[in-house]
């Protein structure tokens, strides 16, 4: 069921909750991949219930990003949610989500804030403002749909840091489930920005993966030490990349680590022809 508007949403969460089923969330903004469809069967599975929303949230787009050249593939996505057994594809505009006229910045609008040290660091050092923005739409979501779980993946490690931590910091009755990273066979993580590179630049794009997978095997092996352990990896790297960060912090407080151990997660990002890419590993 395809519905555009928060009323109708309601309506229908409202009679499920009077009938005593569970609600599954699983927010998205579309151009849905295989990596997505994990999520939405994870809950298909374990809910009742399924919501899946589908919205480019403006307000997690820092000027000079993709918000207008977003893929946007709304039919496709409603009939791949129903294949797999969703019930609601919640797909509103930004009207709807933040109202007629409103300039969409903190001087007009409520922000849910997430804390400094969680999002000045990794991608919110060059995203300034986009956890902000992400924690609000979502915490909207929760509020509309009010899901008793909700589904993120661990491709948006930071992000599923952020949010469990914005669940936890303000009682929200929801349980976060983490899912794991979908990949190609090469080992490439799935993302609606691949969409944006040549058969080449997916080529290019595999140092990324590669780089992890050899650092976790490095690990494996007993290799403890981040700055060994970083270095090992520069030399996946060439032109093709322009490498924005690399770091091993902890899975829950993202503290930086100097010696990795079972609760380090390496992140990186980088560019790749000009395309955004981010990916990690989980070192246990
Ligand atoms: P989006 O990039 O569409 O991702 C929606 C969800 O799919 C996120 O939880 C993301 O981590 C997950 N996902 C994406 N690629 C994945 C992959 N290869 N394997 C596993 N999960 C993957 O993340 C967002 O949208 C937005 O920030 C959102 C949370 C919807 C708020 O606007």
């Amino acid at each position: 069921m395809l519905l555009h508007t928060i009323k109708e949403v309601r309506e229908q969460i409202k009679e499920w909750k009077k009938q005593g089923l569970t609600v599954g969330l699983v927010p998205t903004m579309g151009a849905l991949h295989n990596g997505h469809k994990s999520l939405i069967e994870k809950s298909v599975e374990k809910c009742d219930k399924t919501v899946v929303s589908v919205f480019v949230n403006p307000i997690q787009f820092c000027p000079g990003e993709d918000l207008d050249k977003y893929p946007r593939t709304l039919d496709a996505d409603n009939k791949l949610c129903d294949e797999i057994g969703a019930d609601i594809v919640f797909a509103p505009n930004p009207k709807e989500m933040y109202g007629e006229g409103h300039i969409l910045s903190n001087d007009f609008l409520t922000y849910v804030i997430p804390p400094y040290f969680y999002t000045d660091k990794l991608c919110g050092k060059s995203r300034v403002g986009h956890f902000d923005g992400v924690c609000t739409v979502v915490n909207k979501l929760f509020n509309i749909v009010q899901p008793d779980f909700a589904f993120f993946g661990k491709k948006d490690m930071q992000q599923l840091i952020i949010l469990k931590k914005m669940v936890q910091d303000l009682n929200i009755p929801v349980e976060i489930i983490p899912c794991p990273i979908v990949r190609e066979e090469s080992g490439l993580a799935l993302s609606s920005r691949n969409k944006y590179l040549t058969e080449q630049g997916k080529i290019n794009a595999l140092a990324l993966s590669k780089l992890l997978f050899n650092i976790k095997a490095c690990y494996n092996k007993g290799v403890v030490d981040t700055k060994y352990l970083g270095e090992t990896a520069y030399s996946f790297l060439n032109d093709n990349h322009s490498l924005e960060y690399l770091e091993f912090r902890d899975k829950d407080t993202l503290e930086e680590k100097t010696i990795a151990d079972d609760n380090t997660v390496v992140f990186i990002a980088a560019r790749v022809e000009n395309v955004r890419l981010i990916d990690n590993i989980e070192l246990r």
